[in-house]
């Protein structure tokens, strides 16, 4: 694979870019400081590529760190979106579009009756757990270590994905008050959860039921049915925060491929198609509760934004049994192919359908704090390598691979070879 080496446009740009942008970046893990290099600065991206403004390409495994599960520019979201903003790009009232994308959404998340969208899924796990709070008269919540629903103050106790990342336990910023009501245990530890349902009077439970932002880290046999089982004891409501597995490890979310039903459901990502759009759902009789059906305030000007609607209605519509079969498939694929390039070195191979991690770890990693303790210092230099040989891996050890539908088993082989090359630089 021939890939340039130059990136001078990059380092050029990132130059101005840290006088305007704090880190330079607009979201903290796009700068690459977690494996020791500066961001390249994308021009375009088309199915299963990105192009950086030095004119390299790249096989792209962040894909817009989920949502494109069809891959770049796919035309007939492209052309949903065109038709969309000629009809004009925002009115501040009801379209039809929503209507029928609730549908649609409803159609493949049976626990979801009813839905409010919001415009980013930080938003959408705030909103459900205000939902949560008001219809329990509790305060406090349950979140697992290493999980990440948004930069929600209460939930930035031990976040996953960008802080953990960046090795921050906490953000400055947050009020006391806000992170005393959080209740952390750790994931896929059963006894942590009882004694902790047991000792506290919860609002929710709040799970990814795929952990995905500590790197993927699927549930544990039994935990999410015993989730299940005290959120119902104890009258806490059970949130799944399928931003990134909703519409991706199967057409209804993770709550269809394990069969556990949560009370309210988060969606994003995928939803918005590439645009910014994401919900809560869940039954009538919950959801009546927001304003204007009820006392629950929430709201927002750009909620339901036809573009982000007329994108996640595109998306949802190509996400027929055959594409979940599908991305299923090119995820083993692309799993089998990084077990067999790894031979026999000290790493984990994960994976769900549409998601991968590499944890650089003998030893399976089943929580926080085996992701925690992966050599972060080789998983950088696997990753660096990858990059400079056209692969473009989320570079954290503390997240995904999102592959897409656009992956050819061509971008999967170029993806192994490059794989394979890499890992020999890293050990
Ligand atoms: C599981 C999960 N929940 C919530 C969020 C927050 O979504 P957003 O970045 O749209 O605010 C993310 C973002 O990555 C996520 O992975």
């Amino acid at each position: 694979m021939t890939v340039s080496l130059t990136d001078a446009r990059s380092t050029e740009l990132y130059a101005r870019a840290l006088q305007r942008l704090p880190g330079g970046v607009n979201s903290p893990v796009r700068a690459m400081r977690a494996i020791g290099r500066d961001p390249v600065f994308v021009e375009r991206g088309k199915g299963a590529e990105l192009f950086d403004v030095d004119g390299n390409r790249y096989v792209d495994y962040v894909c817009s760190w989920g949502p494109l599960i069809h891959g770049h520019a796919h035309p007939e979201v492209i052309a949903a979106v065109i038709a969309a903003a000629e009809g004009g790009t925002s009115f501040g009232a009801p379209t039809p579009a929503e209507v029928d994308l609730a549908d649609e959404v409803s159609r493949r998340m049976t626990s979801v009756e009813m839905l409010r969208m919001t415009s980013s899924g930080t938003e959408a796990t705030m909103s459900a757990l205000r939902l949560a709070r008001a219809v329990t008269g509790r305060e406090k919540v349950l979140k697992f270590a290493g999980a990440y629903h948004g930069h929600v103050d209460g939930l930035l106790a031990e976040g996953g994905s960008g802080l953990a990342t960046a090795a921050i336990p906490a953000s400055p910023g947050v009020p006391v008050a806000a992170t005393a009501a959080t209740v952390i245990v750790a994931w896929n530890d059963a006894a942590a959860v009882l004694k902790a349902t047991e000792e506290h009077e919860l609002a929710a439970i709040i799970a990814e039921p795929y952990a995905a932002n500590m790197g993927l880290m699927p549930p544990a046999e039994g935990f999410l049915e015993l989730l299940r089982e005290r959120a119902t004891e104890t009258g806490a409501l059970l949130i799944f925060d399928e931003v990134i597995t909703g519409f991706r490890v199967a057409c209804g979310g993770a709550q269809e491929l394990t069969g556990v039903l949560p009370d309210l459901t988060v969606m994003g990502k995928v939803i918005g198609g590439g645009l910014p759009a994401a919900a809560y759902g869940g039954p009538r009789e919950l959801m009546e509760r927001i304003a204007p059906a009820g006392d629950v305030y929430q709201a927002g000007t750009l909620s339901g934004n036809p573009l982000a609607v007329a994108a996640g209605l595109a998306t949802l519509r190509l996400l027929d049994d055959g594409a979940y079969a599908c991305l299923a498939g090119r995820t083993e694929s692309l799993a089998h192919g990084l077990r067999e390039a790894a031979a026999d070195l000290p790493v984990q191979i994960v994976w769900a359908p549409g998601l991968l991690t590499v944890f650089f770890s003998e030893a399976p990693v089943t929580d926080y704090a085996g992701a925690q303790a992966c050599d972060l210092e080789a998983f950088g230099t696997w990753c660096r390598h990858l990059l400079a040989r056209g692969v473009y891996a989320p570079p954290s050890q503390f997240e995904a691979w999102f592959p897409s539908l656009a992956h050819e088993p061509e971008h999967i082989e170029r993806t192994v070879e490059a794989a394979a090359a890499a890992f020999r630089e890293a050990f």
